[in-house]
């Protein structure tokens, strides 16, 4: 909808909306730019505390993915004029919790009344101009890596409609929570060769790694058999707990995908479903992907090696 109204021309935007990006980006200093982002929806779990864990955790998440370090963030808050003001403050504990985690000073907020609770941040970060990680980075040549398993969006559903098994909401639970920080900071880190970033949220893989593509001029090659996967995802895709968004985003982005080898259509499903809180997918030099794959693993962090990039073809994204 922006692109279709007048452009502003900003040289200092390093970053804006046409690619598709995970935060913008504006250039302050020689060496110093801002990363900025926004993300708040409805609640994926129970637990109020849990929720606002886990809509800080998914808003920090785009600074992570562009490369750069959370700095401050501002609360949004959309709560039920008769709610239980306690449940906003559990929720609001569980953002902070995060926030400190991430070294993130929360510096204020808005709250509005609405008839559905709605909580997320506005984060801002800062990144060294030329250590941005663009999802338009990714080169012929690189591995792509995963950093977390698929199947949040279907397991919330089954929450939602109280389908989920207590470990199928533990395990996503503890993936929906978990920061990218970590996963960033390794990056950061060495001299490894990542060439681009993206997070996978609300377009579900092939969504983000299609946007990744556009914006590389490249085509991904994914081993769907290396994609690591929740515990209950695929029973809940058999068992039709599957969200509106997942639908779109098939419909959206399928016409992209060469299926180019048997795959359940569980799996299928699966590619498409929108993440709260995903992972990062990274593209990197061939030789480094191996390495960071084993210093994340042995960190705690569920990554895995699930492709190649090459270059540019039809179709865009080959799933084997
Ligand atoms: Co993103
Ligand atoms: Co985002």
């Amino acid at each position: 909808m922006l692109g279709k109204l007048a452009r502003q021309h900003d040289p200092n935007v390093l970053v804006g909306f046409d690619l598709a990006d995970d935060a913008g980006v504006y250039q302050i200093a020689p060496d110093q730019a801002l990363v900025q982002t926004v993300d708040f929806f409805t609640p994926v779990v129970d637990d109020p505390y849990t929720f606002g864990q886990i809509a800080a955790t998914n808003a920090l998440s785009d600074i992570y993915a562009m490369g750069g370090k959370p700095l401050t963030s501002l609360a949004l808050v959309c709560f039920p004029d008769k709610a239980d003001l306690e449940i906003l403050e559990r929720i609001l504990a569980g953002g902070l919790s995060k926030m400190i985690e991430a070294g993130c000073t929360v510096i204020g907020g808005h709250s509005i009344r609405d008839q559905e609770t709605k909580f997320g941040y506005a984060v801002t970060g800062l990144v060294h101009p030329n250590k941005i990680l663009a999802n338009g980075g990714a080169q012929p040549g690189d591995a792509l890596i995963l950093t977390k398993p698929l199947g949040t969006g279907v397991i919330s559903t089954a929450i939602k409609n109280g389908k989920a098994e207590p470990a199928w909401i533990d395990a996503a639970v503890q993936s929906m929570t978990k920061l990218n920080k970590q996963a960033a900071e390794l990056i950061g880190s060495r001299e490894y060769r990542v060439h681009g970033m993206t997070d996978v949220t609300g377009f579900g893989l092939i969504g983000h790694a299609r946007e990744m593509a556009l914006a590389s001029n490249v085509t991904l090659r994914i081993l769907s058999k290396d994609i690591a996967i929740l515990p209950g995802a695929l029973e809940c895709i058999r068992s039709g707990q599957v969200p509106g968004g997942l639908k779109a985003n098939r419909e959206f982005a399928e016409c992209v995908v060469g299926y180019e080898s048997a795959i359940s259509d569980e799996l299928k499903t699966l590619l498409f479903d929108p993440q709260t809180a995903g992972g990062l997918l990274i593209s990197i030099a061939e030789g480094d992907c191996e390495q960071l794959v084993v210093e994340m693993q042995a960190s705690g962090i569920p990554a895995r090696s699930i492709g190649k990039v090459t270059e540019s073809q039809k179709p865009l994204i080959r799933i084997y």
